[in-house]
C-alpha cells in the first residue's frame, strides 16, 4: 500500500538506533497493517535484545554530554523538532490514521497535541530549580535537581504520536536520554518523529525508537538493564504491574498511565445539551479507545429517558469509515480481535438483561469496525460496569441521589479521568472531591492538554505527565550538606 505523502523519506522501516536508521541484527521484520482495509502498509525492522543493549549504552553516552549542553541550547532544540511536526502535520497525520485508523481529523488534532509537549518542555525546561533550606551558623543545606539518568519508554496504539512526545519532551529538556519501543501496531509514526528529531539536531544516541514483535525481549532488557534508572509506561494495568514487578530487581523508578474506567456523572441539574455533546466526544474520540474515554455513564432518574433518547440520536448520525475519507467521523478498532472482545462484553451484558438501544454488533463495513453501540438496563452487577471497555460502546446506567452516584463512581480499581455535569455549585465540589480519580472534568469532557496534569490514582498508575509537575517524574532530587563554615 502507498500513502500519499509530501515527504515520502517519513516513512521508515528500520529501528532508529545511536544515530543510525538499521535493520535487525537477525533480519526480522513485521508487517504493520491499515485496520480500515487490511492492508500492509509497510514491513519494519523487529529488534530484539542486542539492538537494545545497543540502544541503551547509546543512551548513555550521549546523556553524559548533553546533561551538560546549558538547559537553553536543548530548548532550542526541542523549539526546532516542534516546529518541524507542525511543518509535516499533514504527513503525519495521514500516517497515523493509516496505521491506527483514527480519522484523519483526529490526527491532525493528535499531532498538533503531540507538539504541543515539545513547545511546553522546551520552555519549562529552563526552569528547573533547587533549594536553599534553613541553614545554621555553621552549615548550609541546599537542594539541587539532577536528570534521573536513562529512560526506557513503552508506548501504546492508541495515540502514536502524543503519548511519545509527552514523555520525550520532558526527558529531554532537563537532560535524559530515552530509548522507546512504540506499539508494535503504530510504529511507523514513531520511527517519523524520530526522523524529524534527527532534521532537528538532536544528537546521535539520545533517542533511539526499537519496532519490534517480540515486545518480551526488549522490555525485559529495559526493565533489567541496570543502566536503565526509569521506565515510563502507556497501556494496560495488567502490562503495567508486570513492568513494575521486572522493574523491583533493579529499583528503577517507575512513571504509570494505565487503564480507566471513567464515570461520566450527569445529574438533573445538568445543561443536557452540553451534557449530551460532551459524553459523545468523550465516549467515542478514536472510536472508544483512549483511556480517558467515557466508560460508564451514570445518569440521574430524571433526566435518563431524554439523556438516552437525545444521545442515541447523535450516534445513529456517525458516519462509520476508513479514516483516510474525509467524510468519516468514526473509524475502525485497532484488530479484528479487538472487535471481537468488545463484541464479547456487549454479548455478556445482554445475557444479562442490556437491552441494546443502537449497534451491537460488528459492522458490515468489516471485521475490524464495531457500530457505535448504546446499552440500557445495565446494572452494577455487569462485568460492564467493572471492566474497561476500550471501544464505541456506551452503557448508560440510572442513579437517584448524589451519595449513590458517588459511590458507584468510586466502584472501580481504577481511577484516571472522570466527568461531571450539574449547575449546582456545592455540588461540583462535593462530587469532585468525593470522587476518587487523577482527574475531574466539570461541565466539560475534553481535558487534556499540555498544560495538565495527567495521571491516575489506585490502580490507573502514578506519576503526571504535562503540565509544570510533568518535570518532575524525570528528575532526582539531591541534597548536598555544606557544614564547617
Ligand atoms: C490516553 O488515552 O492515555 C491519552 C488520552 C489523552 O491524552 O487525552
Amino acid at each position: 500500500m502507498t500513502l500519499n505523502l509530501k515527504d515520502p523519506s517519513l516513512l521508515k522501516n528500520k529501528a532508529y538506533i545511536d544515530g543510525a536508521w538499521v535493520d535487525a541484527d537477525q533480519g526480522q521484520t513485521f508487517s504493520v497493517i491499515n485496520p480500515a482495509t487490511g492492508d500492509v502498509i509497510s514491513d519494519v525492522a523487529s529488534v530484539g535484545v542486542h539492538e537494545t543493549k545497543r540502544a541503551i549504552a547509546a543512551a548513555d553516552k550521549a546523556m553524559q554530554t548533553w546533561k551538560q549542553v546549558p538547559a537553553k541550547t536543548r530548548s532550542e532544540v526541542l523549539e526546532r523538532w516542534y516546529q518541524l511536526i507542525l511543518d509535516h502535520q499533514e504527513d503525519l497525520a495521514v500516517i497515523m490514521t493509516a496505521e491506527q485508523g483514527k480519522p484523519l481529523f483526529e490526527s491532525r488534532g493528535e499531532v498538533l497535541y503531540g507538539a504541543s509537549f515539545l513547545k511546553w518542555f522546551a520552555e519549562e525546561g529552563k526552569r528547573v530549580y533547587g533549594d536553599v533550606l534553613p541553614s545554621t551558623a555553621d552549615r548550609r543545606s541546599i537542594v539541587i535537581k539532577q536528570p534521573v539518568g536513562v529512560v526506557a519508554a513503552i508506548t501504546p496504539w492508541n495515540f502514536p504520536n502524543a503519548m511519545i512526545t509527552r514523555k520525550v519532551a520532558p526527558a529531554l529538556a532537563v537532560g535524559c536520554a530515552m530509548v522507546l519501543k512504540p506499539a508494535a501496531e503504530t510504529p511507523l509514526s514513531a520511527l517519523a518523529l524520530v526522523e524529524l528529531a534527527e532534521r532537528a539536531g538532536v544528537p546521535a544516541g539520545l533517542f533511539s525508537v526499537l519496532p519490534t514483535l517480540d515486545a518480551p525481549a526488549v522490555g525485559g532488557e529495559m526493565t533489567s538493564n541496570p543502566v536503565v534508572k526509569k521506565v515510563t509506561f502507556t497501556g494496560s494495568t495488567g502490562v503495567g504491574k508486570l513492568l513494575m514487578k521486572q522493574c523491583a530487581d533493579t529499583v528503577k523508578r517507575t512513571s504509570m498511565e494505565l487503564g480507566g474506567n471513567a464515570p461520566v456523572i450527569i445529574f438533573d441539574d445538568a445543561d443536557l445539551e452540553k451534557a449530551v455533546a460532551g459524553a459523545l466526544v468523550s465516549k467515542y474520540r478514536n472510536s472508544g479507545q483512549t483511556c480517558i474515554c467515557a466508560n460508564r455513564f451514570l445518569v440521574q432518574a430524571g433526566v435518563y429517558d431524554a439523556f438516552v433518547e437525545r444521545f442515541s440520536a447523535a450516534v445513529n448520525q456517525f458516519q462509520l469509515g476508513n479514516g483516510l475519507d474525509e467524510a468519516s467521523t468514526h473509524g475502525p478498532v485497532i484488530t479484528e480481535k479487538a472487535a471481537t472482545e468488545i463484541h464479547a462484553k456487549v454479548l455478556a451484558a445482554v445475557a444479562e438483561g442490556a437491552h441494546v438501544v443502537t449497534g451491537g454488533k460488528v459492522s458490515n463495513q468489516g471485521s475490524h469496525f464495531y457500530e457505535p453501540t448504546v446499552l440500557t438496563h445495565v446494572t452494577q452487577a455487569m462485568r460492564l460496569f467493572k471492566e474497561e471497555i476500550f471501544g464505541p460502546v456506551a452503557p448508560i446506567f440510572k442513579f437517584d441521589t448524589e451519595e449513590e452516584a458517588i459511590a458507584m463512581a468510586n466502584d472501580t480499581e481504577f481511577g484516571l479521568a472522570s466527568y461531571v455535569y450539574t449547575n449546582d455549585l456545592g455540588r461540583i465540589w462535593r462530587v469532585s472531591e468525593g470522587i476518587e480519580y487523577g482527574m475531574v472534568g466539570v461541565n466539560e469532557t475534553m481535558i487534556s492538554s499540555e498544560i495538565i496534569p495527567f495521571g491516575g490514582v489506585k490502580e490507573s498508575g502514578q506519576g503526571r505527565e504535562g503540565s509544570k509537575y510533568g518535570l518532575d517524574d524525570y528528575l532526582e532530587t539531591k541534597y548536598i550538606c555544606m557544614g564547617g563554615l
